[in-house]
């Protein structure tokens, strides 16, 4: 076994709670192997062709949490070939499809359309429309992370919309039952329901954020994980800094911006809507 792999796999085994995305356990030992080696990323999953092989994030989970040890690290290439997503589970492109509607909802409001309109058609894997809704969401987290690349502007972190309850859904869940984009597709769901207690955001455009993730096949109920344990681990988010939380709200699809200070009661009864 080479020493770069070698060390991926001691970091896979003993210290990690859940098994770690494979391009962002391969960027971390790229990131730390001899302070630093060239790395190419190669994804064949949609949600790390859309998201997460794009914008050098790095990390492995710890017990107490996901990505808690990491570095930002960018790779020389990401080569994305859309043919690989043929022999991926329905279950597998649900997952990344979830991301795909989340940048509709923070950026793009033709993408939303395009999607609400052809989803049958990426679920049966029709080149076309893979291709369009692949690059097209590639190309938007690629400038989403070429103007803050470091997260340090504040631009970045739209990316997160629906992650600070779905990262929570998400480890909250026994044996990582929940996939990431599913359980991102619950805290989009609860995102929306805060924006629209808030007065941000439409019931109209609520109700379309909820039918698109239904319609591709997403949960529609956060099943078998407790409130208190959800709770719990959203005060370990990064968003939520001395008290005081920020959640990522959408004023209309396609335009989300960063709010501070929401009253827990207001969360707790967005989470409360959606746990069966
Ligand atoms: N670094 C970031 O910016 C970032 C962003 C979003 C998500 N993430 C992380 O990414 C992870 C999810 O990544 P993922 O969905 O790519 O998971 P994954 O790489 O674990 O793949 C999911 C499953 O699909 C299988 N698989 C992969 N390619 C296949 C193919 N072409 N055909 C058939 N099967 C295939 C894998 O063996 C695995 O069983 C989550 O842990 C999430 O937190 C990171
Ligand atoms: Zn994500």
């Amino acid at each position: 076994m080479v020493p770069a792999a070698g060390l991926a796999a001691a970091l896979a085994s003993g210290v990690l709670a859940a098994p770690s995305a494979p391009g962002d356990l391969a960027g971390f030992v790229a990131a730390i192997y001899k302070r630093g080696v060239p790395f190419i990323q190669v994804p064949t999953t949609l949600l790390a062709q859309i998201d997460s092989a794009i914008g050098g994030k790095t990390a492995v989970d710890l017990k107490t949490g996901k990505n808690l040890v990491g570095v930002f690290y960018q790779p020389k290439l990401v080569f994305a070939d859309t043919k690989t997503l043929s022999s991926l589970s329905v279950r597998q492109i649900r997952n990344g499809l979830s991301e795909a509607i989340k940048y509709g909802v923070i950026d793009d409001p033709k993408l939303f359309d395009y999607i609400e309109a052809h989803h049958e058609e990426f679920l049966k894997g029709e080149d076309k429309v893979l291709n369009f809704i692949v690059g097209r969401c590639a190309k938007i987290k690629a400038d989403i992370v070429a103007a803050d690349e470091k997260e340090t502007k504040g631009l970045r972190t739209i990316l997160n919309f629906g992650h600070t309850v779905g990262h929570a859904v998400e480890a909250a869940s026994p044996g990582y039952k929940y996939h990431h984009g599913e359980a991102v597709g619950l805290g989009m769901r609860v995102a929306a329901r805060i924006s629209v207690n808030r007065n941000l955001l439409s019931a109209k455009d609520e109700a379309r954020i909820n039918q698109l993730i239904t319609s591709v096949g997403l949960p529609e109920q956060i099943k078998g994980v407790k409130l208190s344990k959800i709770l719990d681990l959203m005060q370990h988010d990064k968003k939520f800094v001395a008290g005081h939380n920020r959640f990522v709200l959408a004023h209309r699809i396609g335009k989300v911006s960063v709010i501070s200070d929401i009253p827990l009661s207001i969360i707790t009864k967005a989470i409360k809507a959606y746990s069966a």
